[in-house]
């Protein structure tokens, strides 16, 4: 009976949390966002505190969100704007010089939302 109930709980639980880690389409610039714009992540690996996990999880977000259309702007200044991004993102990851302050430079939230964000 105990261990019936436990299999259910855990069965909707499964379905609960699918769709949630599934990417889903137009919703990878919002996931950039959220998680590494607001949420902070850029500036905790340009600040230098983030780990390889970190760091690795920062690309794939920028990865992400550059083969995403934005809801205004033209698509060369998108693919210029995050290229920079993934760019700063991977040289982090290499370690290379410089790097931390590309990726300050590139993450300038004015700059990209007065050109690519909708309203
Ligand atoms: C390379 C371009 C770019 C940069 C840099 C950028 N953003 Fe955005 N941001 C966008 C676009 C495009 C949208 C609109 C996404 C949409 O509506 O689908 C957006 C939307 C948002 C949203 C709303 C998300 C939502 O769920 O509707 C927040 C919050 C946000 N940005 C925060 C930031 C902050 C904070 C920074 C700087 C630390 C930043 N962004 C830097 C392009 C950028």
């Amino acid at each position: 009976m105990r261990s019936w109930k436990v299999l259910v709980l855990a069965l909707f639980a499964t379905i609960t949390v699918m769709p949630l880690s599934f990417a889903e389409d137009g919703t990878a610039i919002k996931k950039a966002m959220k998680e590494a714009m607001k949420g902070g992540l850029n500036k905790k690996v340009a600040e230098g505190k983030g780990s390889d996990d970190d760091k690795k999880a920062l690309l794939a977000l920028y990865v992400d969100m550059a083969k995403e259309a934005p809801p205004k702007g033209d698509a060369a200044s998108w693919k210029e704007k995050t290229s920079a991004l993934v760019q700063a993102s991977q040289d982090m990851i290499a370690g290379k010089e410089g790097a931390a302050g590309n990726l300050k430079k590139a993450a300038n939230c004015k700059a990209c939302h007065s050109v690519h964000k909708g309203k």
